[in-house]
């Protein structure tokens, strides 16, 4: 039962079965093209988002990266949400790395709405760093675990097109974003012209993630992949992971949205002030007095269930693949026990 670790998403170990694909994995020079492995997982994966072709790279920040390299030059600004990932959370690379103007737009409630959109399309004029490029994500992490609808994601990617911008998604989380709303990941990707997915997340491979968009731009990410690093070689390895990932583990991923409503109505109903948004997933915010914030999460662990420090009061846990609902019960139970006692 114990320890039950809710930290993240991230921190799911691959099952035998998973690791029983990787052992028998054919493998080849991926840097040649030459990984069949590799290959098959990129097809499948652009097949899964209806684009042209895909990208097979270490780490959803990878990919993020490299596909925003590829749609701007030194000097262009991306438009992104102040709360993202890309811009809060992956060490401002697109700056370090390509001169890329961060254009920061209100993503407080996980949207940006499209009049946040047009307030970054300032004209042409010498003074300002042209917006290219609108990046989006869906699940937002920051903001709940929310799934944005596709219908609101479509007013802002219509406002981008409008401008003549073109549109990332990070979608580390887009098939949990797809489960929420109960549609097709299509619904979502076809409003884009890249999209960034994790297979090292919810979806539990151990390493990877995918950039999936034309067959032309994903060739320039291929060189942009190289100059990062991230040309791999008998990868296949760890694709197989990925393709096992893809193949059998994205229809349950509802079932990790209902282990966190369980859990998010088992702290507000013993007396937490949970966060709500309009369509939860895999993850519960909730707050706790600062009393009880300083060291909940030792207590906690000492018991077996892990989650990270409290910021500022504010605490996260997400569920995951090897979370069962019994273990969500317990670690519940657990944390009001906790919080209750301090
Ligand atoms: C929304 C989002 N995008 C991108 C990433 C980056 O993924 P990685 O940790 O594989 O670099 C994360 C990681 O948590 C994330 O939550």
């Amino acid at each position: 039962m114990f320890p039950v670790d809710l930290k993240s998403d991230t921190v799911t170990r691959p099952s035998r079965e998973m690791r029983q694909a990787m052992f028998d994995a054919e493998v080849g020079d991926d840097v040649y093209g030459e990984d069949p492995t590799v290959n098959r997982l990129e097809e499948t994966a652009a097949r899964m988002t209806g684009k042209e072709a895909a990208l097979f790279l270490t780490s959803g920040t990878m990919g993020n990266l490299v596909s925003v390299l590829t749609h701007c030059g030194r000097g262009d600004g991306a438009v992104l949400g102040s709360n993202s990932h890309i811009y809060f959370f992956e060490g401002g690379g697109l700056s370090a790395l390509g001169g890329i103007v961060p254009l920061t737009a209100d993503d407080s409630s996980g949207v940006i709405h499209p009049e946040e959109v047009e307030r970054n399309c300032r004209p042409e004029n010498v003074h300002f760093a042209p917006a290219k490029l609108l990046c989006v994500e869906n699940t937002h992490n920051l903001c709940g675990g929310l799934a944005v609808s596709p219908g609101q994601m479509k007013d802002s990617t219509d406002m981008a097109r409008k401008h003549g911008l073109s549109v990332h998604m990070d979608g580390a989380r887009v098939f949990n974003a797809a489960a929420a709303w109960n549609c097709p990941v299509t619904e979502f990707t076809s409003l884009v012209d890249t999209v960034q997915f994790c297979l090292s997340k919810g979806l539990g491979a151990p390493v990877g993630s995918m950039l999936c968009g034309p067959a032309d731009f994903i060739a320039k990410a291929r060189h942009w992949r190289k100059k990062v690093g991230g040309g791999l070689r008998q990868s296949g390895i760890i694709a197989a992971a990925g393709l096992y990932a893809l193949e059998n583990n994205v229809g349950r991923l509802a079932e990790d949205h209902r282990n966190a409503a369980l859990l998010a109505s088992m702290l507000s109903e013993g007396g937490l002030e949970v966060e709500r948004n309009p369509k939860p997933t895999n993850m519960v915010y909730f707050h706790v007095p600062e009393k009880a914030a300083k060291d909940l999460h030792v207590r906690c662990e000492a018991r077996g269930v892990l989650f990270n420090a409290a910021s500022g009061g504010r605490i996260r846990i997400v569920t995951h693949i090897d979370v069962s609902r019994e273990q969500a019960t317990a670690a519940g139970k657990i944390i009001l026990e906790e919080v209750l006692s301090s």
